[in-house]
């Protein structure tokens, strides 16, 4: 295949080793400065420029994005992305995973663990939301700092309070995380490639420092992975759109942690501590899905008037629980089902003879005025009112 790294740093350990790694096995690899794409839309198809002369074609881009220039570095992604090129990280991905209160956000309804988060802007919440996470010691940090950078430990509430609000006088947002003391310094950082973990590694913070990152002068030992912390890792990664990511986890009382997903995890660390060749675990990766870009299957299956795409539930009761999807009628309504969710498993292009049950819920593509009256009702979060007793209270 033809590689592009995109990457503003030829020389860095991680963009040597992917170089290296991909011409050890015959591709055609460049490392491509970020900073140099200009996005052409002048004419019919979307297109690059590369230090101002049309880009010539690529297989795949592998993107290592640093924090300071995601905006532009995510547009040159999308850009690619448009031009069908592979890229096992998307735009969208990245950007989710930048910022870590939108990566929380987005994982909180998988049911990973995290580290209790709150996030409040009026002086007035800032207490109460301390408090929510289980008051102080608490972790206050900058929504997308990296390398420990932004990551403080406020030993008590009055501290806590002041540092949240100088920050937020110099517009700076930040979360407020429960401090996971139980984890004593360490935490572990699963390197996530495709639908593995091809490497883990434990940091150790040095001295009477909390944070374990490697900048900050943690030391990094190998770890055998239980598999709670495999799965934790994987899914978040797929969860987040990232094919390729490094997972942070604390070792919490219950299980892991996820602190957050970094798009362009370094290697250097990782290889030395695990003298395993993850350069080229993420190469092969590449190599073996490159003829399936990521499509956005909402963007491309929302193009028709009318349709799109919708979870419809097999509400108990409903005509269609007992029938086959063939016998349900749904094809004859314009509507597809792609997958068929049931407890915790998940069918992909589900049969015609596969019987429906209720509790199922189906990932469907059709015409969204035939679907609108199966989808569920809105789950309520909260009852208004008390429930009353199903007798009396006399009788109780
Ligand atoms: N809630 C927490 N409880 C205990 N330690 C934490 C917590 N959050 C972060 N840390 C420590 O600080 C380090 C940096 O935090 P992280 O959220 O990964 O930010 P960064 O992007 O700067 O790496 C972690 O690796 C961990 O050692
Ligand atoms: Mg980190």
């Amino acid at each position: 295949m033809k590689l592009a790294i995109l990457s503003r740093a030829p020389n860095s350990y991680s963009t040597q080793r992917l170089r290296t790694a991909a011409a050890q096995r015959g591709h055609k690899v460049r490392v491509l400065n970020t900073l140099r794409f200009a996005i052409d839309l002048s004419s019919d198809e979307p297109d690059l420029q590369f230090r101002g002369k049309p880009i010539s074609d690529y297989d795949a881009i592998l993107p290592r994005i640093g924090n300071s220039i995601t905006y532009f570095g995510t547009a040159v992604v999308r850009q690619f992305e448009q031009m069908d090129v592979y890229t096992p990280n998307t735009a969208n991905g990245i950007s989710n995973a930048r910022d870590k209160l939108r990566a929380i956000q987005i994982l909180s309804r998988h049911n990973i663990g995290m580290p209790a988060t709150t996030f409040a802007r009026d002086r007035a919440d800032v207490l109460p939301a301390i408090e929510r996470v289980g008051g102080a010691p608490v972790v206050i940090k900058l929504l997308e700092g990296t390398q420990g950078i932004g990551v403080i430990l406020a030993p008590d509430t009055k501290v806590a309070e002041a540092i949240v609000e100088t920050l937020h006088s110099t517009r700076q947002n930040v979360l407020i995380q429960r401090f996971v003391s139980e984890s004593r310094g360490r935490d572990i950082r699963a390197l996530v490639v495709g639908d593995r973990v091809v490497a883990a590694m434990r940091r150790v913070a040095q001295d009477d420092e909390f944070r374990s990152n490697v900048h900050r002068g943690g030391k990094v030992e190998a770890v055998e992975l239980e598999r709670d912390f495999e799965q934790a890792a994987v899914r978040s990664a797929q969860i987040m759109g990232l094919r390729v990511a490094g997972v942070d986890m604390l070792e919490g009382s219950e299980g892991p942690l996820v602190m957050e997903v970094n798009s362009s995890p370094g290697l250097e660390g990782i290889e030395t501590a695990t003298q395993l060749d993850v350069a080229g675990a993420i190469i092969d990766y590449i190599d073996n899905q490159v003829a399936f870009p990521d499509v956005d299957v909402r963007q491309r299956l929302s193009v028709s008037t009318g349709y799109g795409v919708a979870e419809l539930m097999v509400h108990d009761g409903a005509e269609i629980v007992g029938m086959t999807i063939g016998e349900s009628g749904l094809r004859d309504r314009d509507i597809t089902v792609l997958t068929l969710n049931r407890g915790h498993t998940v069918v992909p292009n589900p049969k015609n003879s596969r019987e429906l049950e209720a509790g199922d819920r189906l990932l469907c593509f059709g015409r969204l005025e035939e679907m609108r009256s199966m989808i569920p009702a809105r789950r309520r979060r909260r009852a208004r009112v008390k429930q009353l007793p199903d007798h009396p209270i006399e009788d109780a």
